[in-house]
C-alpha cells in the first residue's frame, strides 16, 4: 500500500470510534488579548487536558487496541522518557496489556515516576552507550512484544490525526492551522484530516530552531539527518524526520518554520497568565510561532494546537523566571518582538527575502496554492 492509501480520513475517523468515551475531547480557547494582538480570530487546541496531559494517548490508544488477542496477552515495549512513553504506560493499563517503557538512566524523575505509575515496566538504558531502539529491539526480540514506535507507524498518525477531525467540527471553517514537528506524527494526522475536511486550510508546522530536521528536509527535498539538537521542547528533539511521516508532510504542509527557546518560553508565559494553563515547551512551539512573527495570521482564522502540558513544576518555574521582567503591558501589543530563526546558515530552498518562507510542495508540484504563510 502506497503512503497516500495508508494515511487517509478514513483511517483516522476509525481511530475516532476507538477513542470515542476513552480520550477526551479537549477544548478549543479563546483570547481576546492574543486575537488583538495577532489580527486575527485565534483559536487554541488544548491537548494539556488530554489523558495524560498530550495529545500522544490518542495515537497509543489507538495502536494498541489495535493489537491482536495474542499480541496482547505478550506485551508491548515502547522507548521515550517523554510524553509518548508515558502514554503508551497509561493506553496498556486501561487495555490490560504489559508495557516495558526504555528510558535513558539519566531521564527526569518526575517523568520515570508518572510512567512507572501508570503501571508501565522501566528498563533504563545508558544513553552514552546504548541506542534506545536497540535496547527495544532486542527486548522486544527475547520477550516476543510488539514495539510502539512514537511516531512512525500509521494508526499512530491517525490516532494523531483525531485531534484534526476534531478541531475541524469544531472550529468549522479555518484558513490556518500550527503544529508542533517532532517526527511529524501529529502534523501528518492532522493535516491529513484538516486538508480532507477543509480544503483550503493551510496548515503549517512548526520546529525549534535548534530542532529543524523536517524545516531543513523540506527545503532539501529529502529527510535530513542533524548531528546535534539543542532546544528546551523536549519532545521535538528529533534529529531526522520519519520514513513514513516524512512524505505526507512534503505534500500536505504549507510551510515549516522555526522558533527560538526565547520565543518558546514567552508562549509557555502566555499562555499561563492569559489563559491559565499550563503548556510544555513542545506544546508551546506553535503559538511562539503567533507570537514572534514567524507566522503572520493577518486577518485568518487560525487554530493553533497546543499539544501537550506535562513538564516539571521546578523547571515550568525556572523557564519562566529566566524571561526579562515584564508585565503585560510591556509587552508589544504585535507580533514580531521575538525573532524566529534568521537567515544565516539557512537551508537551500530559502525563498522571500530572508523572511523564512518556503513555498512548499504544494506549490512546487502546481497545487491549490496556500494563503502565504507570512504577511
Ligand atoms: C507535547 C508534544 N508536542 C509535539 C510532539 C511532536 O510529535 P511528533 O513526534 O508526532 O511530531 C511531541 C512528541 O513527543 C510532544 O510530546
Amino acid at each position: 500500500m502506497s503512503e497516500q492509501a495508508a494515511l487517509t480520513l478514513d483511517r483516522i475517523r476509525a481511530a475516532a470510534d476507538r477513542l470515542a468515551g476513552i480520550a477526551h475531547r479537549t477544548p478549543l480557547l479563546t483570547s481576546a488579548t492574543l486575537d488583538a494582538r495577532c489580527g486575527a480570530r485565534v483559536c487554541l487546541k488544548a491537548e494539556p487536558f488530554q489523558r495524560g496531559g498530550a495529545f500522544k494517548f490518542r495515537g497509543a490508544y489507538n495502536r494498541l487496541s489495535l493489537l491482536s488477542a495474542d499480541e496482547r496477552a505478550r506485551g508491548v515495549v515502547a522507548y521515550s522518557s517523554g510524553n509518548h512513553g508515558a502514554a503508551v504506560a497509561l493506553a496498556s493499563s486501561v487495555l490490560g496489556v504489559h508495557a516495558v517503557v526504555v528510558v535513558p538512566e539519566t531521564g527526569s524523575p518526575a517523568k520515570l515516576a508518572a510512567i512507572e505509575g501508570y503501571g508501565a515496566e522501566i528498563r533504563r538504558y545508558d544513553p552514552a552507550r546504548e541506542r534506545r531502539e536497540a535496547v527495544a529491539a532486542a527486548l522486544a526480540e527475547e520477550r516476543s512484544l510488539t514495539v510502539i514506535a512514537p511516531f512512525d507507524d500509521y494508526d499512530i498518525m491517525a490516532g494523531q490525526g483525531t485531534l484534526g477531525l476534531e478541531l475541524a467540527e469544531q472550529a468549522g471553517e479555518l484558513d490556518l492551522v500550527l503544529v508542533p514537528v517532532g517526527g511529524g506524527g501529529l502534523a501528518a494526522g492532522v493535516a491529513t484530516a484538516v486538508t480532507s475536511l477543509l480544503p483550503g486550510t493551510a496548515v503549517i508546522g512548526v520546529e525549534p530552531a535548534g530542532a529543524d530536521d523536517t524545516y531543513r528536509s523540506l527545503r532539501a527535498g529529502r529527510r535530513v539527518s542533524l548531528e546535534a539538537v539543542d532546544t528546551i521542547a523536549d519532545g521535538l528533539r528529533a534529529s531526522q524526520p520519519g520514513e513514513l511521516t516524512f512524505p505526507i508532510n512534503q505534500r500536505l504542509l504549507s510551510d515549516v518554520v522555526t522558533v527560538d527557546d526565547a520565543a518558546i518560553i514567552e508562549a509557555m508565559w502566555f499562555c499561563f497568565s492569559r489563559l491559565k494553563v499550563v503548556v510544555e515547551p513542545s506544546g508551546a512551539v506553535p503559538l511562539a510561532a503567533l507570537l514572534a512573527g514567524a507566522v503572520r495570521a493577518d486577518g485568518r482564522r487560525t487554530a493553533v494546537v497546543l499539544s501537550g502540558g506535562n513538564i516539571d513544576p521546578a523547571d515550568f518555574a525556572s523557564l519562566l523566571h529566566s524571561l526579562p521582567r515584564t508585565t503585560p503591558s510591556t509587552i508589544p501589543n504585535s507580533p514580531g518582538r521575538l525573532q524566529p530563526r534568521d537567515a544565516a546558515g539557512a537551508p537551500e530552498g530559502r525563498s522571500e527575502g530572508g523572511t523564512g518562507r518556503w513555498v512548499g510542495p504544494r506549490g512546487q508540484a502546481g497545487n491549490t496554492a496556500s494563503p502565504p504563510a507570512h504577511g
